[in-house]
């Protein structure tokens, strides 16, 4: 076990910042913050979003950097590495990645097939009623995507910490800012009038977007934005996965943890609002409000689609910059998920980067068939806690976002807010001169409020109330 010896670090803070940008932003923060922004009021959910993130996520994050780095281990033996009596921790910390990898890869596949219906002029079919159901539903169709997508993840993850995700991290994450800003730019811009002769303007769309939307408010509703957001920061911030462990756990000791994290941050909650801005004022402007209600796949692969059709000449271009942005997002993201698998089983087993990336390949090879089966020979329905209707993909979504994850962050919370103390922490911030900011929060947040706030989000997610 352990091999501090041979262990890769970044080759710099900026490879670190980028690698850890490019998990944190992802499919979470493309499909689901708009969504959640439109369905909580706008600006209300913006606001306490973005509270939650300098307060609840800064803690998680920065606890989860600093685990990793003092330890030099990931998850599967890094809690283990803090105090003995908390390895199961640690199992659990990778069970999770290793559970989201398949399904990650299965979405990862249906965006590829719609960038390559878009680069090959086939937009329109993609925004046909019934094209990504009959899509998702057939049977070797989004298994080769699937296959497609894990086979990029592989090459980049053997390609090792700083010839793959550091230099991929480098290249794809300036571009994929790049596309962000530009799609939100000309979605604002946008004007169309429809077949009543209304006209809408991207313009209005961003107002809906940003201007918070009081009416009806309850403390109830204000409750249910509070764990939306907290719950959608959890995923987007890549925390509570062993990413951030395993990631933390390649930084050099002299870096500057405070300065990274908080640029991790900012990376993170910038692209998910500039999502917000690249997709509620195009949704707008072209379905009106109506079209706005729409969330997760059916968003993205349903909605925008449509939305591309009615653009005319651009919206093929339009089409292959979303699709492309999403596949750089998605592909960044899947990486460190199966980065914090591959390095969990090298610190466990001490075995080589090759071997353990072949054993998580085969893992995830097996699942994520079964999981685009789901639509197919594996068909069933199935009512979550929460009352959705659900197929493999969204149980084991479920399973690990709103079960498994929660429970490893209060784990987490209490292993050092009570057991190891907050100061193993703040020492390994500090070790190198830097000053961490915000101390005073981050101990009442890390002891008090972030395992009370993540059980009652823990109990909601189980349909206890
Ligand atoms: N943080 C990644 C996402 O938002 C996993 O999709």
């Amino acid at each position: 076990m352990g091999n501090e010896q041979k262990r890769n670090t970044f080759k710099g803070s900026l490879g670190f910042v980028l690698a850890a940008a490019g998990s944190a932003v992802g499919l979470g923060n493309i499909w689901r913050f708009p969504y959640l922004a439109t369905k909580d009021g706008g600006g209300m959910f913006l606001a306490v979003y973005l509270i939650l993130a300098l307060t609840f996520g800064f803690s998680l994050l920065m606890t989860e950097t600093a685990i990793g780095r003092k330890t030099k281990q990931s998850p599967l033996t890094a809690y283990g590495a803090i105090n003995k009596k908390w390895k199961s921790l640690g199992i659990l910390a990778c069970i999770i990645p290793a559970m989201i990898l398949p399904y990650y890869c299965a979405i990862g596949g249906w965006v590829i097939k719609y960038l390559l219906e878009y680069i090959t002029g086939q937009g329109s079919l993609a925004a046909q009623d019934g094209y990504f159901n009959s899509f998702i539903s057939g049977t070797s169709g989004p298994i080769i995507m699937t296959l497609i997508f894990l086979a990029a993840v592989v090459f980049v993850i053997m390609r090792g910490v700083n010839k793959g995700i550091e230099s991929f991290s480098k290249v794809l994450m300036p571009i994929l800012l790049v596309l962000v800003v530009v799609i939100a730019v000309f979605s604002v811009t946008l004007e169309h009038t429809d077949d009543n002769g209304t006209v809408r303007t991207g313009m209005e769309g961003l107002a809906i977007y940003l201007i918070p939307n009081f009416k009806d408010f309850t403390i109830e509703k204000f409750f249910t934005v509070l764990i939306d957001a907290m719950g959608q920061l959890f995923f987007s911030l890549s925390v509570a996965m062993g990413i951030m462990i395993t990631y933390g756990s390649y930084v050099h000791d002299d870096a500057d943890l405070n300065a990274s994290v908080n640029q991790i941050e900012i990376f993170d909650t910038a692209v998910a609002f500039l999502a917000g801005v690249m997709i509620i004022p195009a949704v707008y402007v072209f379905s009106g409000t109506e079209g706005m209600s729409a969330s997760g796949p059916g968003l993205m692969f349903i909605s925008l689609p449509k939305v591309f059709n009615k653009m005319g000449a651009v919206g093929g271009a339009m089409g292959i910059m979303f699709f492309a942005m999403v596949f750089f997002a998605a592909l960044t993201s899947a990486i460190s998920i199966m980065e914090a698998v591959v390095s969990s089983f090298m610190d466990k087993f001490g075995i080589s980067r090759v071997k353990s990336a072949i054993i998580v390949t085969i893992w995830t090879l097996i699942m994520s068939v079964t999981v685009c089966l789901g639509y197919n020979a594996f068909y069933f329905e199935f009512t979550l806690p929460n009352g959705s209707t659900a197929q493999i993909l969204d149980i084991m979504d479920y399973l690990s976002n709103n079960v498994l994850m929660p429970i490893v962050a209060i784990g987490t919370c209490i292993l050092i807010g009570w057991i190891a103390k907050p100061d193993t922490v703040i020492d390994e911030v500090e070790k190198a001169g830097a000053k961490m900011g915000r101390k005073k929060l981050y101990l009442v947040m890390i002891k008090f409020l972030a395992p009370v706030m993540l059980t009652i989000l823990l109990i909601r997610s189980l349909g206890i109330f």
